[in-house]
């Protein structure tokens, strides 16, 4: 009986999955579904719905019907022995309702198979979450922090850890949920047939982190897109090296901005601190560049902070902690905790293994060029930014004649 139960939902499971890609329309109580597990869950939610609409009726009218027809008619009450047993009755209202709950029961039960089961062989895709950004890193070395994008059409398993606190990752129009935790390695699948235009950043379906971790816990908020084969081929290997085609002079404005999306959420352009100190001009001081090479920064703690001397010129310059203001960003960066801004705690995350040496270059030249930027962190020129496009385009077209197929596996792009 059992197995012929199984049988029977997995082949409903089956029949459901051959949805094709076109999204099932959002309604009511449902978004857009746009995987191959969303008909077989919204049906178990839909069927278990009705059976709740089904009863909630049945008792309301039954409750009503019964106060009517039992009602106290006058003031003298007389008590007759009514019925202490119906077999039948009872046997009905025992044994409807179980096997409505096995049926629920296995329902629940091949769906959370399924979604546990990964395809042996799915896609597989690495998933670091960190406050407060989600890293993901495909096979070839490609890294993406702004969005997920996944290949259309095959099945698609996420190997998700975090760095830091419990996060959950949760995509809505997939159905799919699953908390990462600190010091474990938790799993996701999914497929999805419905293409987004890879021409169209607007056209994307939400990622959520859906666990509160902490002040930018809003920030963890991304697009997922979905390409057809050859599109995802092309933007893996271009996520592989898109710092290496853009020239050095365009590094700054090209890379900068895209960069500092992991900045934003605790250091702001326009002077106003958030959980970290502004790179704008803040308490008197000037910008963060003319601050550190000026040494007028206040620290007041860190690994490397030495008592007594609370100036940034303390530790920068010829013979001192560091050489160059450039060499003490880095370090900032590498291992946030070394020296402290005044008023700040050890909170940032380290980016050691994160960001490579040109993505510092980029992140150093923003902050030399800051007053080139708007405040939310885009770059003011546009003519600029169009001209480096051609140099990259050309940069582009020659790096795709002279590499290999695949990158070097762990090749560190962002
Ligand atoms: Cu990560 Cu909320």
């Amino acid at each position: 009986m059992i197995s012929s139960l199984c049988g029977m939902f997995e082949g409903v499971v089956l029949l459901l999955a051959e949805a094709g890609s076109e999204p099932t329309p959002s309604n009511f109580w449902m978004p857009e579904g746009a995987s191959k597990q969303a008909p077989f869950i919204d049906l178990s939610f839909y069927i278990i719905n009705w059976i709740n609409y089904f009863f909630f009726g049945l008792v309301t009218l039954v409750l009503v019907w019964f106060s009517f027809r039992y009602r106290q008619r006058s003031k003298h009450v007389e008590f007759s022995e009514g019925p202490v047993h119906n077999t039948t009755l009872e046997v009905t209202w025992t044994v409807i309702p179980t096997l409505i709950l096995i049926g629920i029961f296995f329902m629940g039960f091949i769906g959370y198979l399924d979604l546990r089961t990964p395809p042996k062989d799915a896609f597989k895709i690495n998933v670091t979450a960190q406050q407060w950004a989600w890293e993901f890193e495909y096979p070839n070395g490609a890294k993406s922090t702004s969005e997920l994008v996944i290949p259309a059409g095959r099945p698609v398993q996420l190997v998700m850890r975090s760095k830091d606190v419990l996060h959950s990752l949760y995509i809505p129009d997939f159905r799919v949920k699953q908390d990462v935790v600190p010091g474990r390695y938790t799993y996701l699948w999914f497929e999805s047939d419905v293409v987004t235009d890879p021409d169209d950043e607007s056209d994307f379906f939400w990622l959520f982190c859906t666990e509160y971790c902490g002040d930018s816990h809003w920030n963890m908020n991304v697009h997922v897109r979905v390409f057809p084969d050859e599109d995802f081929e092309e933007w893996t290997k271009e996520q592989a090296r898109w710092l290496d085609v853009i020239p050095e002079q365009d590094l700054y404005f090209m890379a900068g901005p895209k960069l500092y999306k992991r900045c934003v959420t605790c250091h702001s352009l326009d002077g106003i601190d958030g959980s970290g100190p502004s790179w704008g001009p803040r308490n008197g001081l000037p910008a963060i560049w003319d601050r550190v090479v000026k040494g007028e920064g206040e620290v007041s703690g860190g690994s490397k902070f030495i008592a007594g001397k609370n100036k940034l010129s303390d530790y920068i310059g010829d013979g001192k902690l560091y050489e160059t203001p450039e060499a003490y960003i880095r370090e900032s960066i590498y291992n946030p905790g070394a020296l402290l801004v005044a008023g700040y705690g050890n909170q940032m995350p380290t980016f050691q293994g994160q960001l490579n040496d040109r993505a510092i270059d980029a992140v150093i030249g923003m902050m030399k060029n800051i007053d080139q930027f708007n405040a939310d962190g885009s770059f003011k020129d546009q003519a600029m930014i169009e001209e480096a496009e051609a140099r990259i385009a050309e940069a582009k077209a020659a790096a795709i004649e002279s590499t290999p197929a695949e990158a070097p596996a762990g090749a560190v792009s962002e």
